[in-house]
């Protein structure tokens, strides 16, 4: 793994899942890291992890608690970064809630712009109100790294809104990288199959009274259009672990690999690869 040492990474959504394993994967590369995110339970877990697993990185890690979806959460962690360290060098989006395989027809307006909001609306945002810590980078190049999905490819794996979300944040990433390349800044996009982490979990909390999984959206895509092709020749559900993530997105911000820039990494073990 490379160094990051001297590296500062801004990090949104990293409480659990594939943003918790990306910390302590640059943590343990040596970057100064600013965190984000609006789960605390989550957090204080992780953090309890670091403690045990890196204490002598933990140091390293300032974490800013608030909602990417409120203007003046994204404004405190942009102020706070501004301050402490007047640059960026990779900035990683990683936060995005599920849709609760919703349909069309089944998606109501809170959902849809909760959705659209968290996966692609407050990405724009952020990155926007970043770039003038991302831009005209001295030395190797800047990065943002977006996480997407493979619900960015295709229209089969998820609802409406996750689907779009993730297709539209996808042109984003690409905009980006054609508008900026001559400014020293990359970006790039990490599509991901079906992974172990807490998204399951933290959609029961945000919505405790709607199922997870519409049962109509689940036999649409979760069954048709997701396990049964996420499945290997003898059946196992081919689930990739936050891990393979997060050294997907600590491979795109590696100086040695600057040429890579406007891509998108398809990470499913083979999944969409038929
Ligand atoms: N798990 C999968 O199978 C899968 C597949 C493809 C893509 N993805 C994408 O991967 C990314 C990471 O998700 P994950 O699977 O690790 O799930 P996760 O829920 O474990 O991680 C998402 C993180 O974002 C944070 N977050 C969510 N809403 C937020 C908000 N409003 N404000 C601040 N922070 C917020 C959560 O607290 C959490 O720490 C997401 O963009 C997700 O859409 C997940």
């Amino acid at each position: 793994m490379a160094s990051m040492k001297g590296k500062v990474v801004v990090l949104v959504g990293c409480a659990s899942g594939m943003g918790a394993a990306t910390l302590k994967l640059l943590l343990a590369a040596g970057a100064t890291v600013t965190g984000f995110d609006n789960n605390r339970e989550n957090m204080a877990d992780t953090l309890e992890e670091i403690n045990e697993e890196l204490p002598e990185f933990k140091d390293n890690l300032n974490v800013v608690y608030g909602d990417v979806t409120s203007a003046e959460d994204r404004s405190r962690l942009v102020t706070t970064v501004r301050e402490k360290y007047g640059r960026i060098d990779s900035l990683l989006y990683v936060a995005g809630v599920l849709d609760l395989m919703c349909p069309a027809h089944k998606t109501d307006d809170l959902l849809w712009q909760y959705v659209m909001d968290v996966n692609c609306n407050d990405c724009f945002y952020l990155v926007r109100d970043c770039l003038s810590m991302l831009l005209d980078h001295e030395g190797p190049a800047a990065n943002v790294v977006i996480v997407g999905s493979v619900g960015g490819l295709y229209g089969s794996t998820a609802g409406a809104a996750y689907v779009t979300s993730k297709h539209a944040v996808l042109g984003l990433a690409r905009n980006l990288a054609w508008s900026y390349h001559w400014r020293n800044l990359k970006v790039n996009v990490v599509n991901p199959g079906a992974i172990i982490s807490g998204i399951l979990g933290n959609a029961m909390e945000k919505w405790p009274d709607r199922d997870v999984m519409d049962p109509e959206g689940n036999d649409l895509y979760n069954v048709r259009g997701g396990v049964s092709l996420g499945c290997d020749a003898a059946g196992n559900n081919m689930m990739g672990t936050s891990e393979d993530i997060a050294r997907a997105i600590l491979f795109l911000i590696d100086d040695d690999n600057a040429y890579i820039n406007g891509a998108q990494l398809t990470v499913d073990g083979g999944w969409t690869s038929f």
